[in-house]
């Protein structure tokens, strides 16, 4: 539980929220000092005089950092991106040898159309495999084609809410030589990543406008060393290249470029407004730790199950394979009528594929859960 200091703070943090805010799955809030550092940098861009370059060139670095920090990596393994279908389609791109990938039928898109792609230029080869509500070794065993060299797929499913066990799937596919590539946009923020389950993982990515509350725009990837030695650069850009990195030269034309996964940073990656807001709210993660974040979202969810009455929904995936997002499928096919009663008491879910999609985040209180129980 949070200490009252701290539920003061994350209350005065949120409190521009007018609604019964239980959609982090669609969009995270902004934290107030997220909003204050965006409005000191719109005030430095509306007068960029005597600007030094040393001021903001360093600031992905800073960012790299927090996210190490917060995922307990190397910041050499985190690359900067624009999307979590951007990073997915830069390691395609970047991959050495041909594979075969599969994914899980109901997937997110960013993970499956860069692979369609990828699929029809014959780069690589797709199969998307059934969905079902429970993934495990079990079901891998059933289904995972036998050629399958990478398994992409969310650690929290945009639509079902259903949670994977990164370290049991992670264990199972290293025996066989498969890739892990695990989307953690619906989980990093609301759940934490240990380093043991990182340690299954090739690559993680995260965008970071829902859970890890942050503007819409931009998305980190984690590269292990394994999936590092499996990539060769094919592009790149000014600030990557060592010249400019060692003498800030920008006409000592160079292919030699910065290591690791750093050399996969978008261009631009210093984008002012954005990476200051990054830094602002990585540092309430810090501050409160995700381990105590994932604790108290998971006391929400427990008092949600447990005052949940059945009659007029029931739940797409069994609750000891949930996360932080519940979806709900209505038993009487009224589930318009039903978000509309929701919106008219003041209380923000979404629809998603036909299901009631509610998410709980730590700025939520457990009176916010008893409204919505009331209103269900
Ligand atoms: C699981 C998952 N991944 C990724 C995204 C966002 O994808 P992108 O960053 O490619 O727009 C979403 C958005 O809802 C999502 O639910």
């Amino acid at each position: 539980m949070f200490s009252l200091d701290e539920r003061k703070l994350i209350d005065d943090e949120f409190s521009l929220l007018r609604s019964n805010y239980l959609n982090t799955a669609y969009f995270g809030p902004l934290p107030k000092r997220t909003q204050e550092v965006l409005r000191k940098s719109i005030m430095r861009a509306a007068d960029p005089s005597f600007y030094d370059f040393e001021d903001w060139i360093n600031l992905p670095d800073t960012a790299r950092i927090k996210i190490s920090n917060l995922l307990g990596c190397n910041k050499e393994n985190i690359f900067h991106s624009s999307s979590t279908g951007d990073v997915v389609h830069t390691v395609s791109q970047a991959l050495k040898k041909k594979h075969v990938i599969s994914v899980i039928n109901e997937e997110y898109p960013s993970n499956v159309l860069p692979w369609f792609f990828q699929n029809k230029l014959e780069n690589h080869t797709l199969n998307i495999i059934p969905n079902s509500e429970i993934i495990d070794v079990s079901y891998l065993e059933k289904n995972l084609p036998k050629e399958t060299s990478i398994l992409n797929i969310s650690h929290v499913s945009f639509k079902s809410g259903r949670k994977i066990n990164l370290i049991e799937i992670g264990k199972f596919l290293k025996e066989r030589n498969i890739l892990f590539f695990v989307d953690s946009t619906q989980a990093l923020g609301g759940i934490s990543i240990s380093k043991e389950e990182l340690s299954y993982v090739d690559l993680l990515s995260c965008s970071t406008y829902k859970w890890m509350l942050c503007p819409y725009g931009y998305a980190f990837g984690y590269l292990s060393n394994n999936l590092l030695d499996e990539m060769k650069t094919n592009t790149t850009n000014w600030l990557n290249s060592c010249k400019f990195i060692e003498k800030r030269s920008l006409i000592d034309y160079t292919e030699e470029i910065s290591e690791a996964a750093v050399k996969y940073d978008r261009g631009q990656s210093p984008n002012i407004l954005l990476m200051h807001a990054l830094v602002s709210s990585f540092s309430l993660f810090e501050e409160l730790t995700l381990k105590k974040i994932e604790t108290y979202n998971q006391q929400l969810m427990s008092h949600f199950h447990e005052n949940f009455d059945a009659k007029n929904f029931s739940l797409e995936v069994p609750k000891e394979n949930l996360a932080n997002i519940i979806s709900l499928k209505s038993n009487s096919n009224d589930l318009d009528e039903r978000v509309t009663s929701l919106k008219a008491n003041n209380i923000d879910v979404s629809i998603r594929e036909g299901s009631l999609r509610i998410s709980f985040h730590f700025f939520n209180t457990f009176d916010q859960v008893n409204i919505l129980l009331k209103n269900l």
